[in-house]
């Protein structure tokens, strides 16, 4: 398939070893640096009897300590010296001899640009040097990540750095989790949560540093801080603001921040042979499993990584290589893989980072969470299929949907320097030398002009900013997706004819969730079921992952799902039931099991739940149940979600109201047999077809 160029001969092999040898040792050391004990896997249990006994019977008077004082006892004497590994690391990145200068520049000037490669340090150090120079004295720091993955496990290495706890000095904030403290000094989290952070600080005066990190990603989020950040740094003179990328283009940053100056400083690049395909392919999936099979087969050790465009993808390659490499006899080495998405549980997430045993290969499967936000060690070869998930927004229709697009240039080189971070590598994408120089844009275009706004007009509003078409944007949204958005909320009641806030709107804009199902929320109030309404918003934001499905056990799981839909009133309904009957088990994970519903998204949905709660008394609303009539409950969904209603056709499809377009019930859904006359949707995903995902029987 493709052309070999044999560069791997020309690499030296010892320093290849060297270099495992030290990740094995870094890798390793960052176990005990958490000081859980269980997360201490079986690999390293050998080593801790030995020395478990050494240290029992070299502890004075001896008889009195056991095991597990023992365990205790040495891993605190490991974490110190993890701690002093960790230490010589950091001075091993590429931005560390520019520690001083970046600090003087960071001193001289208000607003500084900063340019890196991926990898080299930016996240996990530079908040870390303004904490040793003392910036933290004067007020935290606060770093901004596009992705909730990102920030947590960001956080993580960074409090395993400090030798702290995490959610102590050092902590992250993502949308319905806050780990982080009185003492917290540096804040990781998304760069949407910085933006609600504004509701109740309007000028950031915790705050002695802000750094809009992966400022290149363009995502909603980062755009419109970038307009908050620059209007607050001209009344808080004190305040250091810091705009980091990974891409070169940073002239652009610098001309919208005032010509701020633009540090840039050189990462370590290996070069990476590009290999294209000769034709295109007709199935990237299985191009790239196969592709990966031929990696492991036929190339030398060294892990891989394959970009897919979302979890449903990982999951199927992750079956079929699983499958696959069972046929490929026991003479070949090991394959571990590693599957990593933004809904991935965090138990599992820490798995990319653990080091290959020796003699196996690790095989990272995707998203493009991998492109930027997360460096994983040990890559060596990349697979790209040149896909990625993509959001678009029409805004004549008012509807969005996420498509799977082709990357942009920009991404795909990034990706391909996945593949040169610790030694050569080569990167192998599945499209051809054509697509690339003559199809695929230069750059990504930013979320801002292809999404939805309302939720960032709510949030505007509520800050005080009413004239949008005036904001400072680095890059305007078209004019009608801002009216668009004006429409929808002034529709919702969030706004009044002058385009002011009311007090429905204000209420809506303390709920971190779309303003449709704010407002179902808000209007729980006046149909007294406002318990319910919690319930189900939670269950709604978990995702679609609260139903399991296992291949060879569909059609129980299938049963057991149509249990609860007695009376085919919807998938809410369902929801709704699923939470109930989950609670009236007292939370039992059992019962998860016996009804195939998964216990960690359940567990989540408890957690948001009780948010929501706590944010219901914050907006006085008061906690009402009607646990024997569906009526109120539906009205409440419906003056929330009106604009999503659609109505049968005789062919079976539906239109939708608002701006008529063929829509099908997604076949997960309990409605797909029944099929009602109306309907009132939550979502529309576009996959063969456009599909209504989660609806609410409205006879
Ligand atoms: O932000 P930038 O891409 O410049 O780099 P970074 O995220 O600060 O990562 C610096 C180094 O920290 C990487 O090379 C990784 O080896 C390491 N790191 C890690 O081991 N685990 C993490 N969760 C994050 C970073
Ligand atoms: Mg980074």
């Amino acid at each position: 398939r493709y052309r070999d160029q044999g560069a791997a001969d020309k690499m030296n092999p010892f320093a290849e070893q060297e270099a495992w040898e030290e990740h094995q040792i870094g890798k390793a050391t960052m176990k005990y640096g958490s000081k859980n004990k269980k997360q201490i896997s079986d690999d390293y249990q050998f080593v801790f009897e030995d020395q478990i006994d050494f240290i029992k019977a070299s502890v004075m008077g001896g008889e009195n300590i056991d095991d597990e004082e023992a365990t205790e006892l040495l891993e605190k004497s490991m974490a110190k010296s993890a701690l002093e590994k960790l230490q010589e690391d950091r001075k091993s990145l590429p931005i560390y001899p520019y520690r001083d200068q970046l600090l003087q520049a960071i001193e001289d000037h208000q607003i500084l640009v900063i340019v890196g490669e991926t990898g080299s340090g930016k996240t996990t150090q530079i908040p870390q040097y303004l904490h040793e120079a003392g910036y933290t004295k004067r007020g935290k720091i606060g770093c901004t990540q596009p992705r909730r993955v990102a920030a947590m496990s960001v956080a993580a290495r960074v409090s395993q750095e400090m030798g702290v706890k995490l959610g102590h000095e050092v902590g992250y904030s993502i949308r319905f989790e806050d780990c982080t403290s009185e003492k917290t000094v540096l804040k990781y989290m998304t760069d949407g949560m910085l933006l609600r952070e504004f509701l109740g600080e309007p000028d950031l005066e915790s705050y002695s540093v802000v750094m809009v990190d992966e400022a290149h990603e363009r995502t909603l989020s980062t755009d419109i801080l970038f307009g908050l950040v620059k209007d607050i740094a001209r009344f808080r003179p004190d305040l250091k603001l810091l705009i980091s990328s990974a891409t070169l283009d940073a002239e652009k940053f610098s001309d919208y921040f005032d010509s701020a100056p633009i540090f840039k400083f050189p990462g370590r690049r290996y070069p990476v042979e590009i290999h294209y395909t000769k034709a295109p392919e007709a199935d990237y999936l299985d191009a790239a499993i196969v592709t990966v099979l031929q990696i492991h087969v036929t190339q030398e050790l060294g892990d891989i990584l394959v970009f897919f465009t979302g979890q449903e993808e990982i999951e199927t390659a992750e079956e079929i290589i699983k499958h696959r490499i069972r046929g490929l006899g026991t003479k070949i080495a090991e394959l571990i893989i590693c599957p990593i998405y933004a809904n991935l549980p965090t138990e599992l997430q820490a798995k990319i980072f653990e080091a290959t045993p020796e003699g196996a290969r690790k095989v990272v499967l995707a998203t493009n969470i991998a492109e930027t936000s997360l460096t994983i060690d040990g890559i060596k070869y990349v697979i790209d299929p040149g896909f990625c998930k993509m959001k678009s927004y029409n805004p004549r229709t008012g509807m969005e949907s996420l498509l799977i697009a082709p990357v942009s240039k920009a991404s795909a080189n990034q990706r391909a320097g996945r593949a040169g971070r610790t030694g050569p590598g080569k990167c192998f994408r599945l499209y051809t030398a054509y697509n690339y120089y003559n199809d695929m844009e230069d750059n990504t275009i930013p979320e801002i002009q292809r999404t939805n706004l309302a939720n960032v007009v709510l949030s505007l509003k509520s800050l005080g900013i009413h004239d949008l078409i005036n904001f400072d944007f680095m890059d305007p949204p078209p004019s009608e997706a801002l009216l668009k958005a004006l429409e929808l909320l002034f529709a919702l009641s969030a706004l009044n004819k002058l385009g002011e806030l009311t007090k429905v709107g204000r209420r809506m804009a303390e709920f971190p969730l779309d303003p449709m199902l704010s407002k179902a929320i808000v209007a729980s109030d006046n149909y007294k079921c406002s318990d319910e309404m919690i319930s189900i918003a939670a269950m709604l934001s978990v995702g679609n992952s609260i139903f399991y499905r296992p291949k060879d056990k569909q059609v129980h799981a299938d049963n057991a799902r149509m249990n609860f839909h007695t009376g085919n009133v919807g998938d809410h309904i369902a929801l709704l039931k699923v939470y109930n009957s989950w609670k009236e088990t007292n939370y039992s994970t059992q019962w998860c099991y016996e009804n195939y519903i998964q216990v960690r998204s359940m567990k989540r949905a408890r957690d948001i739940r009780d948010q929501l709660e706590g944010l219901l008394e914050r907006v006085e609303i008061e906690v009402t149940s009607n646990a024997s009539d569906l009526e109120p409950i539906k009205k409440a969904i419906t003056s929330g979600f009106f604009p999503h209603s659609a109505r049968l056709q005789k062919n079976g499809s539906y239109r939708t109201v608002k701006h008529p377009q063929t829509v099908h019930i997604h076949p997960s859904s309990g409605l797909a047999q029944i099929l009602p006359r109306w309907v009132i949707y939550h979502e529309l995903v576009l996959t063969t077809k456009e599909y209504m995902r989660q609806n609410l029987n409205y006879r």
